[in-house]
């Protein structure tokens, strides 16, 4: 059975930086009241990327997806498997992996979207494992995309500093050494309310709440819990301890959240790929960014093994356990 290999990876962000005093200072103007001081000491989070107006999530993760490409020597049409992870389309439908296969010139292989929120890429990263270890797709594109800042009611002070947009992307290659060697994915359905966008477009209006709502004391706890035990479960089928693995690259949400999960698990700071402070919570795009931060400055090498983590709405979470 062949294994999928992680052979390329890309990252791009939007340029505009908004900085914790930029946000504050806008949301002054609203007489909301916020300051970089509370941000940083209750997040970690600086700043963030944000997209202009009319900037969507398939053209943020066609730029991340052509760098992956080229930084694994793939061409565009070798692809059989696109899957995006998103939670803000483009669209109702097609889906943002068919809009990317588009702009990226590639054709005839599988695309779709995977739906899992702030768990999205390791979702859809296990997925497309699942399809190579299956004989099913040979050289997959992965991407975790999103334009955040487009559901975010930038009156509620509890939530609109807390994201970012951006998009972080891997090719999958089949190959006969590991590779991807462990992934467990999970929900929990009846956790919906902490943390939802509970609106959609019906008879030609939005219908129910278009804004991200979150209960961030719940999420935080059932995150850090979640994790955890993922984590460890996930080592467990894969015959690993916990000290051997060099590369933590967790959903990117806030430092606290991190920090203890690097504590209970007993991987040292060194070990931890951390980009929250310069990102901020971009959901599904974290864990991708994050990756390819730590490939690109030489932290993660050849042979090293990595856990990935992602956890959110939904509740959903998840973990991924792979041979670089
Ligand atoms: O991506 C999916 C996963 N998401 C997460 O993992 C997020 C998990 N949750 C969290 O990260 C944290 O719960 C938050 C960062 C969202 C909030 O931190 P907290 O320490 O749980 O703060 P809190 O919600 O208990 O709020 C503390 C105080 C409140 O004031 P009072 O009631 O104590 O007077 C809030 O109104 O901070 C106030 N507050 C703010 N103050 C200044 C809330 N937001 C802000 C703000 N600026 N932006």
């Amino acid at each position: 059975m062949p294994y999928a290999k992680i052979i390329g990876s890309g990252g791009y962000l939007p340029p505009r930086v908004v900085t914790n005093d930029d946000l504050a200072a806008d949301l002054a103007t609203r007489q909301i009241e916020t300051s970089d001081t509370w941000i940083v000491e209750r997040t970690g989070i600086r700043q963030r990327h944000l997209a202009d107006p009319g900037v969507t999530t398939s053209q943020l993760a066609t730029r991340a997806a052509q760098i992956a490409l080229d930084d694994a020597g793939v061409a565009a049409e070798d692809l059989d498997l696109i899957i995006v992870a998103t939670s803000t389309p483009d669209f109702v439908f097609p889906s943002t992996a068919c809009l990317v296969q588009a702009a990226l010139g590639s054709k005839g292989g599988a695309a779709f979207d995977v739906q899992a929120v702030c768990s999205g890429f390791v979702y859809a990263l296990a997925t497309a494992d699942a399809f190579i270890r299956a004989g099913r797709a040979k050289t997959a594109l992965v991407i975790g995309a999103e334009v955040f800042s487009s559901i975010l009611d930038w009156n509620d002070r509890g939530t609109c500093v807390l994201f970012g947009d951006g998009a972080g992307a891997v090719v999958l290659k089949a190959a006969d050494e590991p590779g991807i060697i462990a992934a467990q994915l999970n929900a929990d359905g009846s956790q919906m309310k902490i943390l939802c966008a509970a609106g959609n477009v019906a008879h030609g209006k939005v219908v129910g709440d278009p804004f991200l709502r979150m209960d961030g004391q719940a999420v935080f706890k059932l995150a850090v819990t979640s994790l955890a035990k993922s984590a460890t479960d996930v080592c467990a089928e894969a015959g690993i301890k916990l000290e051997e693995i060099d590369w933590f690259v967790p959903h990117q949400a806030n430092v606290r959240i991190i920090n203890f999960l690097g504590r209970r698990l007993g991987l040292t700071d060194d070990k931890v790929v951390v980009t929250v402070d310069q990102h901020a919570n971009t959901s599904a795009a974290s864990v991708p960014l994050a990756f390819d931060a730590a490939r690109r400055d030489g932290r993660i090498k050849q042979g090293d093994l990595v856990m990935m983590q992602g956890v959110g709405g939904g509740f959903t979470w998840g973990s991924v356990l792979a041979r670089m």
